[in-house]
């Protein structure tokens, strides 16, 4: 089983008077990933940079000192890697980061780049870009699902005979994500998990569990789309908006949108993506540094009554189109 845990240690003073101040405040208790203990809440850094660089810093310090133990990001993230760096560097004993490779971009369009050669490129520009001699767990970001993944898994694996990550990571969806899972290489995966979005749960987790992966759940509190009374401006947001109003759950609608509290659509939400099998940690996405702690305080409250959660599965599987694949 992988084990994925933290890098060496560095300034062992600053991770001890983080520590100090860590779990009993935040943390939401310990998972599994892998077989390493994470806590349950980890960072998604995808927006870090899209806010002034001092708010972005600020989030990261609130993160680590409010004790989150991961942090996702990747070279594509418009220089989130190098914020880490500058905000974080020396990095504190245990902290756990995750970043990804693969996608390059072609006239400004996201394109994936899986060859082995480009691999070991990006992986040397994020080793740089994060001020480490070697990543934790470097994952292949959304493959072209059109190349077979064994091509990327062999250049994946030398770069952990190389030294330069020790784990490797799957980070897409759907049926790609299925074969990547079956193909037993990757100690990793990263998926698209939440109450709109739910093909992975009986597509991939449930393998993903038996083999022993640690599961990464992206978009976990489903962009929180309930927040919008009507079409988002965001089209990052407007395909999970429209699904929730197709799925039309009371607790996510009218006054009930706006509950807040362990009852509440966010808590929901993502007590929902916890329990799902073998997910481990859920990186949530946020632009206010209080939310760590609320949300650690949210998902403490555990899984969901089992009635509720076969409720909102059942209603998945009621009304889910055959297009509603694991968004990337
Ligand atoms: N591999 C990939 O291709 C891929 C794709 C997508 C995402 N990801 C990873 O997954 C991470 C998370 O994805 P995401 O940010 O798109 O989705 P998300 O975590 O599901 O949603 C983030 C949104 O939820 C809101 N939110 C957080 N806590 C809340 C609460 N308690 N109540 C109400 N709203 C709340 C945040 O707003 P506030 O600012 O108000 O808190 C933010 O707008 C990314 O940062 C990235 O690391 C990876």
């Amino acid at each position: 089983m992988p084990r994925i845990g933290p890098r060496a240690k560095n300034s062992p003073r600053r991770a001890a008077r983080v520590y100090k101040t860590a779990m009993s405040a935040a943390a939401a208790g310990t998972v599994r990933l892998g077989d390493t203990d994470v806590h349950r809440m980890g960072f998604g850094a995808r927006w870090v940079t899209h806010q002034e660089p001092s708010a972005g810093r600020a989030l990261l310090r609130r993160a680590v000192e409010v004790g989150i133990d991961l942090i996702d990001t990747a070279d594509v993230y418009d220089g989130s890697e190098e914020l880490i760096a500058d905000t974080l560097h020396p990095y504190p004993a245990g902290l756990v980061i995750a970043t990804k490779g693969g996608q390059t971009s072609v006239d400004g369009q996201p394109t994936p780049d899986c060859r082995p050669e480009y691999l070991k490129e990006a992986c040397e520009r994020s080793l740089r870009a994060l001020r480490v001699d070697t990543i934790d767990v470097y994952q292949l970001h959304n493959p072209d699902p059109n190349v077979p993944v064994e091509e990327s898994v062999g250049g994946m694996a030398e770069l952990v005979k190389e030294g330069k990550t020790r784990f490797i990571g799957y980070s897409g969806d759907s049926k790609a994500a299925r074969y990547a899972v079956e193909c037993g290489r990757f100690d990793a995966l990263q998926t698209s998990v939440n109450i709109v979005d739910q093909e992975c749960i009986e597509l991939t987790l449930p393998l993903a569990k038996e083999k022993g992966m640690g599961v990464i759940a992206k978009r976990p509190i489903a962009n929180a789309v309930w927040r919008h009374p009507s079409r988002p401006g965001n089209d990052y947001h407007v395909e999970y908006w429209n699904r929730l109003q197709k799925l039309g759950y009371d607790f996510a609608k009218g006054e009930n949108s706006e509950k807040a509290g362990v009852d509440g659509p966010a808590a929901i939400a993502m007590r929902f993506t916890a329990m799902q099998p073998g997910v481990s940690v859920l990186i949530v996405g946020t632009t206010k540094p209080d939310r760590w702690k609320e949300n650690a305080e949210l998902i403490r409250a555990g899984p969901l009554p089992k009635e509720l959660e076969a409720s909102i599965r059942a209603r998945w599987k009621e009304v889910a189109e055959s297009d509603w694949i694991g968004r990337t």
